[in-house]
């Protein structure tokens, strides 16, 4: 059975990773979960400065789903590069680091430093942080906005670079396809989406930031019709998420057009959701007589 994807320049052993800021520099993790199995770990975002974040409360459990204003708090990219790095590049799954910034040139310079460095197989450019003013939002308010960041960091590395969107947006098609006219690999969706959440009783936000992104099975339907309408746009491979907490979740955003997918909130409920949905996926591949993960992406039947 023939599980491995090709994402870029990097081939992933099969189509199972664990999203960015759910599984931290993947050294916390490897104590309960054996990370050798998963398909790609996909870093904390990394700034280039040190960010300590929004103030706390900076979480909210919602129906189906959590609240986070983390708002990118993170070691910047020296401290990554000197604490982090050496673990992530001795690891054996592939790994992206998760890029973020309020301009271009932010992204650039930490592009830059890391491709000075071996053990990191490429970035995903995080254009679409919704709690903090300037966290690449700005970059998913036009398509125009999008494709001059990649069309910039396009130029700055020969790594295999990923364009995470965001989901607030109207015509994800237009995003992704901006992205991949200038050079992207591959475009990951879904970010958060924004939510607020408000204690009656107090008459205040629950979160200090007011408003936060809302992830988990509460958004999975979001993702899957973004991954859907994004597929049938690219021709470059999308890696889907939002919401994924079991194998029948991932099976369905790579029916939607998904070569690859990440587990985000879910590790947080189970370490271990990512072994279960790579299991749950093998099995399903055994039952229905499947020999490649190909065979069925993008094969949801809509008409
Ligand atoms: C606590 C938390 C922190 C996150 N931090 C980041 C981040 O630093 N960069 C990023 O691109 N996405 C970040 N995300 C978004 C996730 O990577 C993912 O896109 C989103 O949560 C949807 O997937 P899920 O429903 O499986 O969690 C974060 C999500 C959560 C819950």
């Amino acid at each position: 059975m023939e599980l491995k994807v090709k994402i870029g320049k990097t081939v992933l052993n099969n189509p199972v990773c664990v999203a960015s800021g759910t599984f931290g520099y993947a050294h916390e993790m490897s104590s309960v979960i054996d990370i050798k199995k998963i398909g790609a770990v996909f870093t904390k975002a990394i700034t280039k400065e040190p960010r300590v974040g929004n103030p706390p409360p900076r979480i909210v459990e919602t129906p189906a789903g959590m609240l986070n204003a983390i708002g990118l708090a993170n070691v910047g990219v020296d401290v990554f590069i000197k604490e982090k790095l050496p673990f992530l590049a001795k690891m054996k799954p592939a790994c992206f680091v998760n890029v973020a910034g309020t301009v271009a040139d932010d992204y650039e310079h930490v592009i830059r430093k890391l491709d000075e460095h071996e053990g990191v197989d490429g970035y995903e450019i995080n254009l679409s942080c919704p709690n903090v003013k300037k966290g690449g939002i700005s970059f998913s308010s036009h398509p125009d906005e999008t494709a001059a960041i990649v069309k910039q960091l396009r130029k700055a590395t020969k790594r295999t670079m990923i364009i995470k969107l965001s989901p607030n947006v109207t015509d994800i098609a237009a995003y992704a396809k901006a992205a991949e006219n200038e050079g992207a690999d591959a475009i990951s969706l879904i970010n958060t989406l924004i939510g607020m959440s408000i204690d009656v009783n107090k008459r205040k936000p629950r979160l200090t930031n007011v408003t936060g992104g809302l992830s988990g099975p509460a958004i999975r339907p979001v993702g899957v019709a973004m991954t859907w309408k994004a597929a049938k746009a690219v021709s470059i491979p999308i890696i889907g998420m939002g919401g994924i907490v079991n194998a029948r979740d991932a099976l369905e955003y790579i029916l939607a057009g998904a070569s690859a997918i990440q587990i985000g909130t879910g590790n947080f409920v189970e370490p271990e959701t990512a072994l279960k949905v790579l299991n749950g996926i093998t099995e399903y591949m055994k039952q229905n007589k499947l020999k490649e993960l190909k065979d069925i992406i993008g094969k949801v039947q809509t008409a």
